[in-house]
Formats: C-alpha cells, sequence, structure tokens
C-alpha cells in the first residue's frame, strides 16, 4: 500500500518516526511530507533513511511532475502524525498553503491524524469544533492520549503511541474499503475473498466469583495479525479471549472468556475457513469445580490445593479432525533457551496438534507477552522452518500472513469458498 505519513511541527514529530518505521516494516511503501515547522524537531535525513524515500517539503520543487497534487493522487492512505491545532484548523477549512495542504486535498485516500497538543488547545473550542467537522467528513481521529506534557504539566493532548496510530490506520483503510465497496474487492490486497479466523488473547478459568486462573497473554500479536489481514483484504473473525488491548476495527468480533467458549467459537468459526490461527493462550486446566461463593481462608490452615482438570485441546481437535481447505496454524510460547530445542519442541507440537504451520517464540519473565516486539521461527511441513521473524508484532504478523498467503495460493479463493 502506498502511505504518506504527515508530520507537521510538534515536540511529538519525533515519536512520528516510530510511525513511519512501523509501517515500512510492514511492507507499506512510505512517502513522508514533513511541514517546514516539522523539520525543526526531525531531521530530513532521518525521515529519507527511516521511510526510504527522498522526503519533499516545498511545494515549489518539483513542479514539472505536478508535485503538490502526485503524491496525494497516488496515495491508498493518509496519516498526519502529529497533527498540531494550526494543521488541524488548516485541515478543517481546505487551506492548501504547503505541500502537505495539497496532497491532503489532492487525494481520496483515507485520512488519520493523531492530535499532539498542551490540554488547553486541545479543550479550546476552536479546535474542538475543528476536530468535529473532520470527524464528520470521515476523518479517523487518533487520540490524543492523556498523560504527561512536554512541559510539567498533564492531561489529554498528548500523541498516542506508534503502534496505536498504525492500527487504527490500518483498520482505517479495511473499513473504509468494505463500506465503499459493500463486499470484498479483489484489488485491495493479496487476502481478499479468503476468510480467516483468528484468536487472540488469554483463556481465565474462574475459580469463584472474583478469582480467576490466568495467563500472561496480551493478545498484541493475534490482535496484530487480525489487523494485517484486514488490511489485507481478508474478511476476519477474531475469537477475543479477554484482550488487554483495544480491538481492532473491520472484524467480527466474537469475545470469549474460558477455554471451553473459546473452544465453541473456534469451532463454528473454523467452518469453511481458509485459515484458521489459533494464537491465543489457552488455560491447560481448569478447576473441578467453580465456587459459588468466593473461597475464605480457613483460620490456621497452612495452605490451599486446588483440583484442577484438563482443558480440551482446542487446536490439536480441529487438526484431528476433517479440515480439507483450510489452513491451521498454530503457536507455541516455549521457555527453552536454546534455540535448536525450541524448535524441536516446536516440530513435535506441530505433529501432535495436526498444525499445518506452527510458529514458536521464546517467552518468559521479561520475554513475548505484554511487548511490542517479537521474534518468532515458523515452521512449515516436514519440520522446516520456512521463515524466521523479528521487529514490531505487526511487522511479525505481517511476515506470517506471507507465508500463509503463499500457502493458500494452492487453494482457490472461489466466491463459494468462503460463502461455506
Ligand atoms: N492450544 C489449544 N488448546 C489448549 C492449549 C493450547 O488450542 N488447551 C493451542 C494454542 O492456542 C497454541 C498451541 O496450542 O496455538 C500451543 O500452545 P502451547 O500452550 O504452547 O502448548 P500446549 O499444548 O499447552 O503444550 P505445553 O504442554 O507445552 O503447555
Amino acid at each position: 500500500m502506498n502511505v504518506v505519513v504527515g508530520i507537521t511541527g510538534g515536540i511529538a514529530a519525533y515519536k512520528a518516526v516510530g510511525v513511519v518505521r512501523a509501517l515500512v516494516l510492514a511492507g507499506h511503501e512510505v512517502h513522508v511530507v514533513p511541514t517546514e515547522a516539522a523539520l525543526r524537531f526531525v531531521g530530513r535525513p532521518t525521515l529519507e533513511a527511516i521511510s526510504r524515500n527522498p522526503v519533499h517539503v516545498d511545494l515549489y520543487e518539483g513542479v514539472a511532475e505536478v508535485r503538490h497534487v502526485a503524491i496525494g493522487q497516488a496515495a491508498d492512505l493518509i496519516v498526519i502524525a502529529p497533527a498540531t491545532a494550526n494543521t488541524i484548523a488548516k485541515l478543517a477549512n481546505g487551506l492548501a498553503d504547503d505541500l502537505l495542504g495539497n496532497t491532503v486535498l489532492a487525494s481520496e485516500a483515507p485520512l488519520v491524524i493523531a492530535p499532539a497538543m498542551h490540554t488547553e488547545m486541545w479543550r479550546n473550542p476552536a479546535t474542538q469544533a475543528n476536530v468535529s467537522t473532520l470527524a464528520e467528513r470521515g476523518v479517523t481521529i487518533v487520540g490524543p492520549a492523556v498523560g504527561q506534557l512536554t512541559g510539567a504539566d498533564s492531561g489529554p493532548g498528548r500523541m498516542e503511541e506508534p503502534e496505536v496510530i498504525v492500527r487504527a490506520a490500518l483498520a482505517a483503510v479495511g473499513g473504509r474499503a468494505e463500506d465503499s465497496a459493500g463486499r470484498r474487492d479483489a484489488a485491495q490486497g493479496d487476502l481478499a475473498g479468503r476468510r480467516i479466523v483468528v484468536s487472540a488473547g488469554g483463556t481465565r478459568e474462574p475459580l469463584d466469583p472474583v478469582r480467576f486462573l490466568g495467563n500472561r497473554s496480551s493478545g498484541k500479536q493475534g490482535v496484530a495479525i487480525a489487523e494485517a489481514a484486514r488490511a489485507r483484504g481478508a474478511e476476519v473473525t477474531l475469537v477475543a479471549a479477554n484482550l488487554e488491548i483495544g480491538e481492532p476495527g473491520g472484524c467480527d468480533i466474537r469475545r470469549v472468556s474460558t477455554a471451553l467458549e473459546l473452544r465453541e467459537a473456534m469451532q463454528t468459526a473454523a467452518a469453511g475457513a481458509d485459515a484458521v490461527i489459533m494464537a491465543a493462550a489457552v488455560a491447560d486446566y481448569r478447576p473441578a469445580a467453580i465456587s459459588e461463593a468466593k473461597i475464605k481462608k480457613e483460620p490456621g490452615d497452612a495452605g490451599l490445593t486446588l483440583e484442577l482438570v484438563r482443558n480440551p485441546d482446542i487446536l490439536a481437535e480441529l487438526g484431528h479432525a476433517p479440515h480439507d481447505g483450510t489452513l491451521l496454524v498454530g503457536f507455541a510460547a516455549e521457555t527453552e533457551n536454546d534455540p535448536e530445542r525450541l524448535l524441536a519442541l516446536a516440530r513435535a507440537k506441530r505433529e501432535a496438534k495436526g498444525a499445518d504451520l506452527l510458529v514458536v517464540n521464546r517467552v518468559g519473565w521479561t520475554e513475548g507477552f505484554a511487548s511490542d516486539e517479537n521474534r518468532v521461527s515458523v515452521i512449515g511441513a516436514g519440520g522446516v522452518v520456512v521463515a524466521e521473524l523479528h521487529g514490531s508484532k505487526l511487522s511479525v504478523a505481517d511476515g506470517i500472513l506471507d507465508v500463509i498467503a503463499e500457502a493458500l495460493t494452492d487453494h482457490p479463493a472461489s466466491e463459494d469458498t468462503h460463502a461455506r
């Protein structure tokens, strides 16, 4: 996808580098259009190096190639981060006194802005009116977040984190494709016409009305896969188990909590899907009985023994049932340090569960779960490592989807396939 990242003159401009980098790593062609003021905060060489493209600012450069409209016309998505109060006012009024203003006016692509300013400026009725005008026109407004601002003050006005902005921007493209076409458009991406089911998060097994047995999965990697698949044109069902992050746009979300609920939702959603991706961390055991009342300490007791029973292995059940035409992708989170032994565990898990692909990563007390980065190996038929991926969870998601898209090329995506 051809993405324009507009950067305007605020301190948060340094964080825009993270937005550009995440989009490039996710495989998008990125053109940065900073305002003159933005270049006081972040240098052009940095933006050129990170975006891997030349960076233009001046409206009167490249006139022969009609650059002031060409960049906007070619864009599939425009993201402005940070968007200052001044830029928001200009956008609301359709002003085009610089290259970024012209680019936006000349484009029909979805526009996503991430406001960043001091709380007073954000709350000013003029800014609020301008933001409402933009929202009514269909512009996606991401943030601002509430938190520490540049000075000693804090409140709403902080630019959202790059990962959140990128996620919202890609969802805006997915949502728009569906709205305008009313159905999937084959030109939207390499997964158009595919139905993909993703589970994400971690299950919780209740012990009593106030307690549960759970795990540390935040759902970030599974949500990133759902978002990336949506952005590549797939119809996505996300089976969400207790996500610690926001739900992505444009997906059919089925919320579950326990392993048994997850199993039921997966079995329903998986029927006839092109790919099923089990990224959720599932509790292998649940309490044998759930106490109706809060479990109380007994005076003088030395401890408490819980009786647990096995949960079904959802992936293995899907893998061992007939699933013609559905690619099954499992995950394995292992604490094994030795890379070869880690791969051996993953190969054995792939076989045991009947998965086509198995994505393995190392986890530990500080690695894996809530982090924004990931490092994984993807194991395919015969235990062969078909991909080694690392980077943001969004770029790892795209790498996993590359492998899936390649594997699916043998399976035709007919209307029949996804209508089942
Ligand atoms: N999984 C599942 N049902 C379970 C447990 C795991 O579907 N009851 C799935 C996970 O979603 C993941 C894969 O199986 O895709 C591997 O999960 P993992 O927890 O690494 O493996 P376990 O089977 O639980 O094996 P271990 O004994 O190593 O915990």
